[in-house]
């Protein structure tokens, strides 16, 4: 499905957005942020092992319409919930909820954690990024609520540090232990290109996406579950790895620094899942690059050759994938304008992303929707994405 957009966000989301504000908060005329949501084209699970992501941010985002308050209290209400919330600026403190407001007031929370000023809020939020779909619809709404705090309080917009304040929310104040890509791709990605990340030095390269390929989200329809407890099983069994590691050779310090060989070399030291893990992401690491370097040259075939590895190594060594993913990633790469496929974000549901042929796109999806709603019984949905821009306001 795609929808008719303005500014890399659906007309209609906004209109409903900012007449809701309309509704619930009467007055002088509101601001509205916006922050894309993301698809990770290659290089999953490396971001919180130091290593090198592909995201591009996709037309589906986190919508905030807002305007300032006199006094210190955040007064929001959400579409999605139908309900309105309010909470007291100064006594905000971590760990918080994992509600909807408290992906909003997490962020207050860091931005005071660092000093930065901040003002109470009367707002809206909305959004057409799926839930629990792996297409970062917290870090989109984590990321608009960093633009709108911002504009708020005169804080110069800064997408590293932006980018780093909404980590700390998810991590510190909502307590999931998600590394930076989702709230990187989120604030700082540029329109027309993906973003390789460098997730230890916040180095970036923007990446075209070459005309002639089509990048299609694939919702399974199934939402994650079990996703927060396997996600830090995952990352713990990494760190098992690096401290073994570590210990024989000093300078290693995230499995970044580890090279196939070395990893061979302590496989009889490790516990076998452990090794299997530390198998998919030292290779995993690799592709990124690999991949950014494929399209930038026009050589989709490549590309498309490095999502499809990254899949099989995601579901047989690091074990995050899952029926429906495996199985719409399978009719996807039988397509013949199909140039790889993957799924992509944490796993355990949500969805793919497979590189298309741009003329074939329509096709490519009416076919794979057809081939997998024969088998899976799943409200599933199948859109192009253009590469959008991050984080914005649109006045
Ligand atoms: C989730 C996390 C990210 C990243 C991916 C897996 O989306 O939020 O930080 O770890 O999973 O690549």
């Amino acid at each position: 499905m795609t929808h008719p957009n303005a500014q890399g966000v659906s007309r209609d989301l906004l209109r409903r957005a900012t007449a809701r504000f309309g509704e619930r908060f009467p007055g002088e005329g509101p601001r509205v942020a916006v922050s894309p949501g993301r698809v990770n084209l290659i290089g999953e699970h490396t971001d919180y092992n130091d290593g090198f992501v592909l995201p591009m941010a996709i037309g589906r985002a986190a919508v905030i319409v807002f305007r300032p308050r006199a006094d210190r209290v955040l007064r929001g209400h959400s579409v999605a919930y139908d309900e309105t919330k309010e909470l007291a600026l100064d006594a905000l403190s971590a760990p918080g909820g994992n509600d909807w407001l408290s992906y909003v007031a997490g962020v207050f929370w860091a931005f005071a954690s660092e000093g930065l000023p901040l003002c109470g809020l009367d707002l809206v939020v909305d959004g057409d990024v799926p839930i629990g779909a792996g297409l970062s619809s917290s870090a989109a709404l984590e990321l608009a609520t960093a633009r709108a705090l911002a504009a708020a309080t005169g804080t110069p917009w800064d997408a590293v540090r932006m980018a780093k304040l909404g980590q700390k929310a998810e991590n510190k104040y909502v307590g999931m232990n998600c590394g930076i890509m989702d709230q990187f791709a989120s604030a700082a990605c540029e329109a027309g290109h993906a973003l390789l990340l460098d997730c230890r030095s916040l180095e970036t390269r923007p990446v075209p996406v070459p005309k002639g390929a089509a990048v299609v989200v694939m919702d399974t329809g199934a939402r994650r579950s079990l996703a927060g407890s396997a996600y830090n099983d995952r990352r713990a069994a990494c760190e098992r790895v690096v401290a073994e590691i570590a210990n024989a050779t000093p300078g290693v310090r995230a499995l970044r620094d580890v090279t196939v060989d070395q990893l061979e070399t302590a496989k009889p030291r490790l516990d076998v899942t452990d090794f299997k893990r530390a198998s998919h992401v030292v290779p995993e690491n690799r592709r990124p690059v690999e991949a950014a370097d494929a399209l930038q040259a026009g050589d989709l075939a490549r590309a498309g050759r490095l999502m499809n590895d990254s899949h099989f190594s995601l579901r047989d060594l690091y074990e995050v994938s899952c029926e429906e993913l495996d199985l719409v990633t399978e009719i996807a790469r039988r397509q013949p304008s199909c140039f790889g496929a993957r799924m992509t974000g944490a796993g355990f549901g949500g969805c793919a992303v497979a590189l298309v042929k741009t003329p074939d796109v329509g096709a490519f999806c009416d076919a794979v929707l057809t081939a997998y709603e024969a088998r899976i019984d799943l409200p599933a949905a199948l859109y192009p994405c253009r590469p959008e821009a991050g984080a914005r306001l649109l006045d």
